[in-house]
């Protein structure tokens, strides 16, 4: 999508993949800034122990505790001029955007029913707290995690109501931000004995490869209004097209660009 958006804006730049080991991040980043790089975007395993390695924080990387994306960035000064690294964070305002353009779901007042407590669940609860849903159930497989997240919307956002375990009564949303659902034969994250269907009006799975997770196949299934993940990572990509680049994003050409891609229609 960024590279179609490049091209797009007539930009002589490119966007290239590269796999990274954890141990290797502060090389990597380092390598990046010394090879003259825009930026990087980040992800699984990297982007909580990026929040230690960049020189400065975006204010999104603070509030939501993750970094996707960085900007290089060469300040002015007498001398050599520094360049600096900054960590942003994408990730947390994309899926509000999603789900309001995918499910047509505004969070102020609603009640959600969160799936997973790992990084990305972490800065979608915090993100679902900051946009004032009315409730909000946390549930994880290792439930420590859950109560850990817990506590930290107590701290920053104590208006938020929130619990962790299933709900007792119906839900606005239902969010599945575990990993739950990436490899072919995945189960739903669903404990459907636990919590059924009928009772979420809307489900989001952040996951968008596969298309239809088996959580998406059943909750279409039983009515309920579905969308995947591709909308947050257009956004997250949009955005950050947009700090790199101070020029507006060309949203279609990303968006066909991805579809392309990632479903090849
Ligand atoms: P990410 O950055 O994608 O969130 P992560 O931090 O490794 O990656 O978190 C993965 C999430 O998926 C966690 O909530 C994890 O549950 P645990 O905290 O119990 O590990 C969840 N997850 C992964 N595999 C799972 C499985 N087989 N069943 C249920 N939850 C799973």
């Amino acid at each position: 999508m960024h590279n179609a958006a490049f091209a797009a804006l007539g930009l002589n730049w490119r966007y290239l993949a590269f796999e990274v080991q954890p141990d290797d991040l502060r090389a990597a980043i380092e390598g990046a800034r010394a090879m003259g790089f825009a930026g990087l975007n980040l992800t699984v395993p990297h982007k909580l122990l990026a929040l230690e390695l960049v020189d400065a924080l975006d204010p999104s990387a603070k509030k939501w505790g993750a970094v996707n994306t960085i900007r290089f960035e060469t300040a002015g000064g007498h001398g050599r001029s520094k360049v600096r690294a900054v960590g942003f964070n994408t990730d947390a305002d994309a899926m509000v955007t999603a789900l309001r353009e995918d499910l047509k779901l505004e969070l102020r007042g609603a009640r959600v029913l969160l799936l997973g407590a790992g990084g990305a669940g972490r800065t979608a609860a915090l993100k679902l707290a900051a946009e004032k849903v009315a409730d909000l159930f946390l549930v994880n497989r290792t439930q420590s995690k859950a109560r850990t997240v817990a506590a930290e919307i107590k701290k920053q956002f104590p208006s938020t109501n929130v619990t962790v375990g299933y709900p007792e009564s119906g839900v606005d949303l239902l969010i599945n931000a575990t990993s739950l659902g990436l490899k072919a034969g995945d189960k739903s994250p669903l404990d459907e004995r636990r919590y059924s269907l009928e009772q979420a009006r809307s489900v989001y799975d952040l996951i968008y490869r596969p298309a239809e997770t088996a959580l998406l196949k059943a909750a279409k299934k039983t009515g309920c209004k579905t969308a995947n993940g591709l909308g947050m990572l257009l956004h997250q990509g949009a955005r950050a097209f947009e700090i790199w680049t101070g020029k507006p994003a060309p949203l279609d050409v990303m968006r066909r660009a991805l579809a392309q891609n990632i479903y090849g229609h």
